[in-house]
């Protein structure tokens, strides 16, 4: 795609595709997906961190599943994929907050430093790490352990983002997510960075959006939606994010 951007004229041209005021919810769109693109090829989601601990994800899908998760107000959040344990600690001090819950993470390796970070961090008793793959049986049944009948439960899923992976991950943790509530199925981006440098082709059908898509296609327990923005003085619903379509909202 070729872009123009006059500030003087005011427009915004996609050349040989449209012209669009410079100004409009068209051209903020364009502007905000190519914002995107570039941010993910200089790991500008690498640059933030929580409560000391470094978090890899765009502070606008933090707000929004903050939105979520304040309106939801779960007793148990599981998230696979710790890394360094940002998003885990982010999780606790917002249940902190709340005033009730408590985070289960899961990931293939933990490595000692991160571990050490975690467990050390005034918000660990909030905090369960269980080492392994998140679809092995045994590790699904640590997870299981954790959580008691009753309890309201959001699961984020963020490991290994291949189609196949989160595919089996989605089924093997769906049985956990309470009526109302989501499994967040995070880094669908992937699909519209396929062809840039630190990607392959088959990004673009291998990734956790087509398989959070094709779940929402296969049964009926879940709708994928995108939750409504925390208040509504904005004029646009445009989300700058690294989640698209990834709240899959359990209904029956
Ligand atoms: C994108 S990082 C997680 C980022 C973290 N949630 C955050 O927001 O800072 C992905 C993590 O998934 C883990 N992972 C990869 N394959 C996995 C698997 N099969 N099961 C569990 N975790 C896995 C990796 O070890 C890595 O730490």
């Amino acid at each position: 795609m070729k872009i123009v951007i006059d500030t003087e004229a005011g427009t915004l041209e996609r050349v040989g595709e449209r012209v669009d005021p410079l100004l409009s919810a068209e051209s903020f769109k364009t502007l905000s997906d190519l914002w995107v693109r570039v941010g993910w090829n200089q790991k500008y989601s690498y640059g933030f961190s929580w409560f000391g601990r470094p978090i890899m994800q765009l502070p606008e899908d933090m707000i929004r599943i903050q939105e979520v998760i304040y309106r939801v107000q779960p007793d148990v959040i599981i998230e696979t994929g710790i890394a360094h344990g940002g998003s885990l600690i982010f999780y606790a001090s917002l249940m902190k907050a709340i005033g009730k819950g408590r985070v289960v993470g899961v990931d293939i390796e933990i490595r000692p430093h991160n571990r050490a970070a975690i467990e050390a961090h005034p918000l660990a008793s909030m905090i369960t790490m269980i080492e392994g793959s998140s679809v092995d049986e045994g590790i699904v049944g640590q997870v299981r352990a954790q959580v008691k009948p009753g309890e309201t439960v959001l699961v984020l899923l963020d490991s290994n983002h291949s189609y196949g992976h989160v595919k089996a991950e989605i089924e093997a943790y769906r049985e956990f997510v309470s009526p109302g509530s989501y499994m967040v199925v995070t880094d669908g981006v992937m699909e519209y960075l396929a062809g840039d440098p630190r990607t392959t082709a088959d990004w673009v059908w291998d990734n956790p959006r087509r398989a959070a898509l094709d779940f929402a296609a296969g049964q009926d327990a879940f709708v994928l939606e995108s939750p409504a923005p925390g208040h509504d003085e904005h004029l646009v619903d445009i989300r700058t994010t690294y989640w698209p379509d990834a709240y899959l909202r359990r209904v029956k």
